[in-house]
């Protein structure tokens, strides 16, 4: 799948944009830690984490699920995290750096989703929370991951499902996209929603040498404190070429009239007590590693 991309481009285009989002990203994370905190548990439950355990963590972005990991592993197991973006790395350093002896079993790595550069075999468990979406060519990008795995150790990774049903994520940007006329990118596109059908996702998996695949849908509970903080999260997290079209059109990236339709169109999630609730689905994925050595 879309192994016709340069490559090389994809990936400085990411590291770009991620590092260029980071600071962004840092400012919106309170809000979203509030409805995502509930996908780091599940996806810990999914993989077993346990004390003891060496983890690796998949884009990682600023550090989660890698810092709760790094609790329940305990000071005798091992947290591996790695992201594309130095820029989020150096955030994600800092916050661990916060937590003291509770982070300091973690290590955080600049690698891509497609080639991390680890050991085979090093990971009782592999994480992702909406990291693996970025990758171009996903069975390659999960056979790697399943490499990494000890036989039986187990991926468990939450990736968006359909744009429509993931309004958090794409209710702003398409908002924005569409008052500026822009096409919607390309669906097979890496990115937030190139992975959002659970049986693709299983057949990809399976053909990544992964067994007992199960993908569970799970409705996240986002909620915003007004119509303004929702779209404060949206420009916060808005990648710069989506920003520039503003500046283009508009004279500024803060333009009122571009924002508008944002405002307009969240206001359906609108609650009686004036704040916003935008439940969003992701797909949770659980894979075992069956160790054929493949
Ligand atoms: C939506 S954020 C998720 C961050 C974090 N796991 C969370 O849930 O808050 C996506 C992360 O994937 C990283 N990323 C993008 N493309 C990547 C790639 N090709 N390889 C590794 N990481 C990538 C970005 O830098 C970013 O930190």
């Amino acid at each position: 799948m879309g192994t016709s991309l340069d490559r090389r481009a994809v990936k400085d285009a990411q590291r770009a944009t991620w590092d260029a989002l980071s600071a962004g990203w840092a400012e919106a994370q309170e809000v979203f830690e509030r409805g995502a905190g509930l996908v780091t548990g599940r996806l810990l439950d999914l993989g077993d984490v346990r004390p003891g355990q060496t983890v690796l963590d998949v884009g990682t972005g600023l550090g989660e699920p890698a810092l709760t990991a790094a609790r329940r592993v305990g000071r005798t197991g091992r947290v591996v995290a790695t992201d594309i973006s130095p820029e989020m790395l150096r955030i994600a350093r800092r916050r661990a750096g916060g937590l003291g002896d509770v982070a300091a079993n973690i290590e955080f790595v600049e690698a891509d989703v497609e080639a991390q550069g680890l050991s085979p075999g090093a990971f009782d468990v592999v994480l992702s929370r909406w990291g693996l979406m970025f990758a171009v060519d996903h069975v390659a990008a999960f056979a790697g991951l399943r490499r990494l795995l000890r036989p039986g150790g187990v991926l468990a990774a939450a990736v968006w499902g359909p744009a429509e049903d993931a309004p958090v994520m794409a209710l702003g940007f398409a908002s924005l996209s569409a008052s500026l006329d822009l096409p919607p990118a390309p669906p097979d596109a890496p990115g937030p929603f190139s992975m959002t059908d659970p049986d693709v996702l299983t057949c990809e998996l399976e053909a990544a040498g992964f067994s007992g695949v199960s993908v569970l849908e799970t409705r996240v509970p986002f909620a915003f404190d007004s119509v303004g903080a929702f779209v404060a999260f949206t420009r916060a997290v808005t990648p710069p070429f989506l920003l520039d079209r503003i500046r283009e059109r508009h004279g500024s990236p803060d333009a009122r009239e571009a924002w508008r339709a944002v405002e307009a169109a969240a206001a359906r999630f609108r609650t009686g007590s004036g704040g916003l609730y935008i439940p969003s689905k992701a797909l949770c994925v659980q894979a075992s590693n069956p160790g054929d050595g493949g």
